[in-house]
């Protein structure tokens, strides 16, 4: 399969440029820059993007490749880093800028061929601090602008192209069109990745690799897992079981939803555990979150450690790994920071002598998403807002029990019932109601009240590092206020988040 590679030169949006081109149609992987030789072989890519990169070529310490890529006789586009490489390696010269240019800058072309075609002058993204102050050998320039003489540069017989500017992202008016003439008319690649094809292959290799062997799926009710456990399902029927836990911290009448879900459109059968007990009586007294976190993953374990006995005869141990925790663990930039998912059922495989099956190893969350409609996964379900592991056990803050879960349950559905009413469902990335550990005087009637405090928070995000607070309309505040005050006892105030992350959190624990 033709395939583009993309190394990793520590740029905070090479994640970007492999989204982008796969919205092309294209398949495309990240490597980071240390790769060898004798990997590069292996993949054979049809073309090759070089990211950006905080550092300066010229630096001690700046990341270099460790053969000579540009002998590899492969398109190459390097992209801000990426283009100072070329230069730096190709007998150019790159300096410090007398100004660091960063944001919107007007692109002046100067030759309208290959990478340029159809494109016209018009607004790009700029972030750097380094400029090319001369030429690679065998290099012309075909970009400038008012800060950079050389913007875009490119050796045609050697297929080597590169650009000072940022394609990948959404401020670069063309930049969509830029990466499609180099992957389609300088790389040649035809469109070979898209939902359908993915499940087609994916189904291939499943049954590949389980062969006659039994699977086991955790299946927490997110979008990952949901989707997952489809995807098996069709390639192995019922070779595969699924467990889903009742943690007792679901939204309410998760577990339900999820079972009639599953009935009603895939003809499944899913094992449900309630585990509600066993989580609400080990947290009980424990108010401090990271513990609560610590509790919640352990039970998690340990209940789906008895519940995976029943099916002894599985190997194999499936999981929603997305491609974003995969590069984070092999990228330039050291350990991932990122939150992982506790269902990641950590230790248990290995405890339990299973393999781990992994399916969406390549896929990002939109293309998750797209593979479960292609799959009959409702709109509905798939366009979910993110939920943690820990569930409400992180949104009833202080001392979790029953009743106070049952408060926060009643809470979040109106919150959520009247965003949806408001169709403002899908501009929302992330949503839900706090339960606070606090109580504040109210009248309701001729009675005085005292009683709990609700949050309510809306994020907008594109993958949950950073947000800004979403700006609710003040009509569907007030309705949403009013609901949850009259409806659900043991609630007399409703305050509204806004704090952007950073530097608050999403969640509140
Ligand atoms: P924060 O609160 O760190 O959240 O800004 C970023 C995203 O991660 C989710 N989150 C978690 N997910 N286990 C999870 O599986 C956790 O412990 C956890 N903590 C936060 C959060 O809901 C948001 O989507």
């Amino acid at each position: 399969m033709e395939k583009i590679l993309i190394l990793d030169f520590g740029s905070q949006y090479t994640q970007v440029i492999a989204r982008k081109v796969r919205e092309l149609g294209v398949y495309a992987e990240i490597y980071p820059y240390k790769i060898t030789e004798s990997e590069f072989k292996a993949i054979n890519p049809t073309g090759l993007i070089l990211s950006g990169g905080p550092s300066s070529v010229y630096a001690d310490e700046a990341p270099h490749p460790s053969f000579d890529i540009f002998n590899t006789n492969i398109p190459i586009l390097g992209i801000c880093y990426g283009l100072q490489l070329i230069a730096y390696q190709n007998g150019g010269e790159v300096d410090k800028a007398a100004h660091r240019e960063y944001g919107r800058a007007e692109l002046l072309i100067d030759n309208n061929e290959d990478i340029f075609q159809n494109i016209d002058n018009s607004t790009v993204w700029m972030s750097h601090g380094d400029l090319l102050t001369k030429l690679p050998n065998g290099f012309e320039i075909i970009a400038h602008s008012n800060n950079s003489p050389i913007c875009a540069i490119r050796n045609v017989a050697r297929k080597i192209y590169g650009v000072q500017f940022h394609p990948e992202v959404h401020h670069t008016a063309q930049g969509k069109q830029i990466l499609e003439n180099f992957v389609r008319n300088i790389c040649g690649c035809k469109d070979n990745w898209d939902a359908h094809s993915f499940i087609d292959t994916a189904i291939a290799k499943i049954q590949e690799q389980v062969g006659e062997n039994e699977v086991i799926c955790a299946l927490s009710g997110g979008v990952d897992s949901t989707v997952l456990a489809v995807l098996l399902h069709k390639a192995i029927g019922d070779k595969l079981h699924c467990i889903h836990i009742d943690t007792g911290l679901m939204r309410l009448n998760e577990s339900a939803k999820l079972m009639k879900l599953f009935a009603e459109n895939f003809d499944m059968s899913i094992e449900l555990i309630d585990g509600s007990e066993t989580f609400l009586s080990r947290l009980a007294g424990v108010t401090e979150p990271e513990q609560k976190r610590k509790i919640i993953g352990k039970s998690f374990i340990d209940l789906f450690e008895v519940a995976a006995k029943m099916f002894n005869n599985s190997k194999w141990l499936a999981q929603g790994t997305l491609y974003p925790d995969v590069i984070e663990s092999v990228s330039v930039k050291g350990p991932s920071v990122v939150i992982k998912s506790h269902h990641n059922v950590g230790g248990l495989p290995e405890k339990m002598g299973l393999q781990l099956l992994e399916p969406f190893r390549e896929l990002f969350k939109d293309e998750v998403r797209a593979v479960g409609r292609e799959l009959g996964v409702p709109d509905w379900f798939v366009n979910r807002h993110p939920f943690p592991g820990p569930g409400l056990g992180i949104r009833v803050l202080g001392e979790i029990t029953t009743e106070r879960v049952q408060v926060l349950q009643k809470a979040d559905a109106i919150y959520i019932d009247e965003i949806r009413k408001a169709g403002l469902y899908d501009k929302i990335w992330q949503a839900f109601a706090v339960l606070l550990p606090v109580q504040s005087v109210g009248v309701m009637g001729d009675e005085r009240t005292y009683e709990n405090v609700c949050a309510l928070r809306a994020v907008t995000s594109v993958d949950g590092m950073t947000a800004d607070w979403f700006p609710m309309p003040y009509d569907t505040l007030a309705s949403m206020s009013s609901r949850i005050i009259n409806e659900v006892r043991g609630i007399n105030r409703v305050v509204y988040d806004i704090t952007s992350k950073p530097p608050g959190t999403i969640e509140w624990e």
